[in-house]
């Protein structure tokens, strides 16, 4: 029986993730099954990123969509286990740290499969954000940690995990380096000079109170704000009726070549997310993070990137200051992290 390695994913930073190891796994044919939870379902969150980075088609979707925490993932891993149980793959991958992340580590380690967990050991040390569990929990669990950064290996190296940890280097930055090019603006009327915001983290979103200061706070600000929106955050805004002012536009969630062009061109970045907050530092924009601490530390140095903490009103101020002293891509290794990832698996299940 041909071996096989099976992957789950199933949201959009999961999808950009698992592009370059996947083609490189096809490219040396090896047979990748793929699961897609449905965590997230929409075009602009799922679908767009498959017809873009040319993905092949997941092998089963399991339309798990949205819930409470417990309940999401209560669901994926009762999916999950059933084709684990028939498929028999020799192992399993999972990227980052969202829910489909967690379902897809824990039902693997419970039948029990080898784990490997990629983008594994990074931690903000903020235990009440779903992301830092998630993350915690995959790394214990996992067979193989590949890290992103040299930090991450050291930091799973504190909590006992030595055995089979890799600094394989960042696979976001890999594909930033090798789609770069690619990049191209939205179809929509851009001013000379603007901002790009992305705010979708629960921690910001799910307490009204604070959703409203941040969109005050963009509000102050002089510049026009280019804002593709996350569903979660649409959803706040309506709910509450929340105004968002005159410099504030919205636009649907954007294709990862149209984010990428949309950053690259940008005066500043203000976000909460991980990814963009990385990418920010890669492309050399100023980053302003709407959070009280980021697992992304590297990305503070020279005030490159700055968190607000528990300020979101400071967000302008913030806007003015220009960083200090040249940026070290090199944290995030040398942009093979897909070829070091494959090299780690073919070794470990392959051969
Ligand atoms: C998840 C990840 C987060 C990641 C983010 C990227 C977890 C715990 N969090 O958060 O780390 O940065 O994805 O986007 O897994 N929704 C839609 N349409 C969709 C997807 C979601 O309307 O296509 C709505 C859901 O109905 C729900 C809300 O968005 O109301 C939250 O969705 P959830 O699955 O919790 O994930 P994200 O907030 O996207």
């Amino acid at each position: 029986m041909t071996k096989k390695i099976l992957t789950i994913i199933g949201t959009r930073p999961n999808f950009i993730k698992s592009t370059l190891v996947s083609k490189i796994l096809a490219k040396n044919r090896i047979k990748e099954v793929v699961i897609h939870t449905g965590q997230h379902y929409d075009f602009e969150l799922s679908q767009i990123f498959f017809d873009e980075l040319r993905l092949e088609c997941p092998d089963a979707f399991l339309k798990i969509e949205s819930g409470n925490h417990g309940r999401q993932t209560g669901k994926m891993i009762i999916e999950i286990e059933k084709i684990l149980s028939s498929i028999k793959p020799i192992a399993v991958i999972v990227y980052g740290d969202t829910n489909s992340t967690l379902a897809g580590a824990l039902a693997t380690a419970k039948i029990p499969l080898p784990l490997s967990h990629i983008e594994a050991g990074e931690r903000s040390f903020n235990r009440e954000a779903p992301e830092e569990i998630n993350r915690i929990v995959c790394d214990h669990i996992a067979t193989i940690n590949c890290c992103a950064t040299r930090r991450a290996v050291s930091l799973l190296k504190r909590e006992g995990i030595n055995k089979k940890v890799f600094f394989t280097g960042d696979i976001m930055l890999d594909l930033l380096l090798k789609y770069k090019h690619r990049a191209k603006l939205p179809n929509i009327k851009l001013p000379d000079c603007y901002i790009v915001a992305t705010i979708h983290r629960a921690e910001n979103t799910d307490n009204i109170e604070k959703l409203k200061k941040i969109i005050l706070s963009l509000g102050s600000v002089e510049y026009p704000i280019i804002w593709p929106i996350h569903p979660r955050t649409q959803k706040a805004i309506e709910k509450n009726k929340i105004k968002l002012s005159k410099n504030i536009k919205t636009i649907s969630p954007l294709s990862y070549f149209e984010m990428i062009a949309l950053q690259t061109n940008s005066f500043r970045i203000i976000t909460d997310s991980g990814g963009i907050q990385k990418e920010a530092y890669w492309l050399g924009i100023p980053c302003v993070t709407v959070l009280n601490e980021t697992s992304w530390v590297q990305t503070l140095k020279g005030d490159w990137n700055q968190l607000v903490k528990d300020n979101p009103m400071s967000i302008k101020n913030k806007l003015q200051k220009i960083p200090k002293g040249s940026r070290d891509l090199k944290e995030f290794g040398d942009g093979d992290a897909a070829k070091n990832i494959f090299k780690i698996i073919n070794d470990n299940f392959f051969k």
